[in-house]
């Protein structure tokens, strides 16, 4: 894509969506309606990117970062004006322009290229992105003429009732040679029901200049742009959908792909199954061969292979192979799990790094933690890592046996193969291999029922 720059239009609010954010930073599939349009547009192989901004302006820029160039439009005055705005950034050996609206989160890469490669091969000044909707209401038209090539572009409200009828509707989406885009865009004007400089304009003032125009048809399904919440939830599903074919195809088992939910980008090895109501969110990655669901969230999880994860949470998170997790396990961000560890029902882990082999079957807080290898965590074992004010870690080294209904009072150690016995409050290190209790001895009052009953008497 040598010489071919985009310009991406997002200075707009968004009325309908009733919103205090920007409408291009409302999500789908986990990222910003306009973060899916830049991917397509890298994706496609276009290094010069231009975004305009205006509304919510410094949170756009904040929320995509320092990749793109920022052209600013204060005011928005119409699409046309946008593009005027985003001109002047244009490099100089820049040849054609790409211009894509930022709330199309559905556009593929192969659709882009497919409008720069019909433009640059036909030799016309402008190739336009159209579709056709059943129901065309609001979008363009696509006005053509008698040898098929477009004439003009009428927006909905400026149309004729004749001109409503048609159903080839303009996406927003278009290839202009950067010429067209200069002889043209100057002589923009407002004369319109909305007193806007339309840059759909464009392509009727190219006419008159005796330039081509051309178009290509694209899936509808593919540019649809988002204008409310509803369309919003409709995106959701149709890129959700996507997400799921995407690994399905790389060789994963979905079970029910409409109550899966994949964030773009989500790394899922062969062979892995993943059950209904899982969420795979941020920057998972997950290995071959692994078990996830029902009722899972990974946020940004790492999981290597033949891990099992059910009815269960994962943030931040490292795991190494054959680990089992769940059910109803909550870790937290910052563990490091080897291989072959079982994190059972019940258990809160929170920057906890446990050994090969190590074992937190049920009923636990492990927080601030290392644990060994070979150490078995009793049910109801609770690190107390918080005075209050600061936390403090624990150690529980290699093979050690903590008994059940343990609280290890942090910071403490407890040394290689050591054991502690059920119910001690641990507040001092254990060394290696020592029995460490704490309890107050059993009494035993025989009779005590009896007892008890002719005292009453
Ligand atoms: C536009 C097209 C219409 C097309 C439709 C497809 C025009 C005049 N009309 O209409 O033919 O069918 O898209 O979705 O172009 N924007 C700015 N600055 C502005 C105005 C808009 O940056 O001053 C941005 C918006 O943020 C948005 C995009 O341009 O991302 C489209 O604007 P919008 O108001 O949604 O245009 P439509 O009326 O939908
Ligand atoms: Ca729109």
């Amino acid at each position: 894509m040598d010489k071919v720059a985009a310009v991406v239009l997002a200075a707009g609010q968004g009325k309908r969506m009733r919103s205090d954010i920007p409408k291009v930073l409302h999500r789908v599939a986990g990222a910003p309606l306009v973060r899916h349009v830049l991917d397509a547009i890298e994706e496609a192989g276009i290094k010069e990117i231009i975004v305009v901004i205006g509304q919510g302006a410094e949170m756009v820029r904040e929320t995509l970062g320092t990749d793109y160039t920022y052209a600013l439009q204060e005011k928005q005055l119409g699409t046309g004006d946008a593009v005027l705005k985003a001109l002047p950034y244009l490099s100089a050996d820049c040849r054609d322009v790409l211009v894509v609206c930022g709330d199309t989160p559905l556009l593929t890469a192969d659709t882009l290229v497919k409008v720069i490669r019909e433009q640059q091969n036909t030799g016309s000044a402008a190739a336009v992105l159209t579709s056709i909707f059943d129901d065309p209401k609001g979008y363009g038209r696509i006005i053509r003429d008698k040898d098929g090539f477009v004439d003009a572009i009428i927006e909905d409200c400026d149309a004729t009732a004749e001109q409503k009828e048609i159903k080839e509707i303009n996406t927003g989406t278009y290839a202009f040679t950067k010429k067209a885009l200069e002889d043209t865009i100057h002589r923009l004007n407002p004369d319109n029901k909305q007193g806007e400089y339309y840059l759909t304009d464009c392509i009727h003032l190219l006419r008159e200049d005796g330039q081509l125009v051309t178009a290509v048809i694209a899936p509808a399904q593919e540019t649809k742009g988002i204008n409310d919440r509803a369309q919003l939830a409709a995106a959701e599903k149709l890129l959700r959908q996507r997400e799921c074919r995407r690994l399905m195809d790389a060789g994963v088992t979905i079970l029910d792909p409409a109550t899966t939910y994949i964030d773009k980008g989500v790394r899922v090895g062969r062979d892995t199954v993943i059950y209904p109501f899982t969420f795979l969110e941020g920057k998972t990655e997950v290995g071959p061969r692994c078990t996830l669901g029902p009722g899972s969230r990974l946020i940004d999880a790492r999981l290597g292979e033949g891990v099992a994860v059910q009815f269960s949470i994962v943030v931040d998170t490292n795991i190494g192979d054959h680990c089992q997790i769940g059910p109803y396990a909550y870790l937290r961000p910052g563990n490091k799990l080897a291989d072959h560890v079982k994190v059972g029902d019940f258990v809160e882990l929170k920057k906890a790094t446990v050994g090969s082999r190590s074992k937190i079957p049920h009923l636990s807080y492990v927080g601030d933690t290392i644990v060994g290898e070979g150490v078995n965590i009793g049910a109801g074992t609770i690190t107390c890592n918080y005075d209050g004010v600061k936390k403090y870690q624990t150690v529980i080294e290699d093979g050690v046996f903590v008994g059940s209904n343990t609280n290890l009072v942090a910071p403490v150690r407890v040394g290689k193969d050591a054991v502690i016995g059920a119910g001690s409050t641990i507040t001092k290190d254990v060394p290696s291999a020592s029995l460490a209790i704490e309890r107050n001895k059993q009494t035993i009052i025989p009779d005590w029922k009896e007892k008890k009953k002719r005292k009453g008497d």
